[in-house]
Parts: structure tokens; sequence; C-alpha cells
């Protein structure tokens, strides 16, 4: 199990669920975010420039899968939020040791998909 976290612009939001639901990746968590991603805006002062690390506005998706949804979930993110400009974001996989389905106690593989979908 992984969990692919994909951070990207926030108006691809609609764009990645849309991708996530052909992929039949169901579960995943959405928030707020802000970051850096290595763009520098150059400041103007009265004696020359000044750079300035500034913060974007991102989506970060948290997806919880089982192996085989790995490269789906990736492809859905990366299909979805591709613009081919820089700051389109970024993808990172990290493995998952476990998972619970708190109403029924079901663990891992058997837990990481939502039921009902
Ligand atoms: N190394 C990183 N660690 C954690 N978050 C990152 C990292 N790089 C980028 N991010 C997050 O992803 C967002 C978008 O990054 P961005 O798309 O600019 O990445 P990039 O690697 O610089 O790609 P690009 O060349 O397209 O700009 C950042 O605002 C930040 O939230
Ligand atoms: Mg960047």
């Amino acid at each position: 199990m992984k969990l692919v976290i994909g951070i990207v612009r926030p108006d691809k939001v609609n764009d990645v669920l849309e991708a996530l639901y052909r992929a039949e990746v169901r579960g995943f968590s959405l928030s707020r975010v802000q970051g850096h991603g290595g763009e520098l805006d150059r400041v103007e002062t009265y004696r020359g420039m000044r750079v300035k690390m500034g913060l974007s506005d991102k989506a970060r998706f948290e997806i919880a899968v089982s192996d085989e949804f790995v490269q789906p979930a990736i492809d859905a993110l990366c299909e979805g939020a591709q613009t081919g400009e820089v700051g389109d974001g970024k993808i990172f996989v990290v493995p998952l040791e476990r998972v619970v389905r708190i109403r029924s106690g079901e663990k891992d593989d058997g837990a990481v998909t939502p039921v009902g979908a």
C-alpha cells in the first residue's frame, strides 16, 4: 500500500476529481495548502533587486491505495492537473504501513478502498 500525495493547482481540482473517478480511485482527502515550488519573485528596491520566496495556494490530495492502484492514481493526477507550465505541482509516493476501517475493524488491503461507492 502507498500514500499518493498530489499537490496541484486549485483550479485543476475538478479535472483531477473526474480523472480519479474514471480511474475508479474512490477514497481520498483534499486540503488547501500553501507551498513554494522554486519560483522566485523579483522585487525592485531602491538600490537594486531582491528576491522574495512567495507562497502559492495549492490543493493537496492524499490518496491511500493498494499497490495495483498506485499507477492509476498517479496517472489521474497528471492527466487532471497538467498544463505544461511551471507550477503544475508534484506527486509524492510514500510507503503506507497500516490502514484500519474504524466501522468494521478491517485492516490494510481490506480497508483501503471505501465500501458502497
Ligand atoms: N520538494 C518539495 N517538497 C514539498 N513540497 C513541494 C516540493 N516541491 C514542490 N512542492 C509543492 O508543490 C507545489 C508546486 O510545486 P511546483 O509545481 O512549482 O514544483 P516544481 O518541481 O518546481 O515544478 P515546476 O518546474 O513545474 O514548477 C509547491 O507550491 C509546494 O506546495
Ligand atoms: Mg516550481
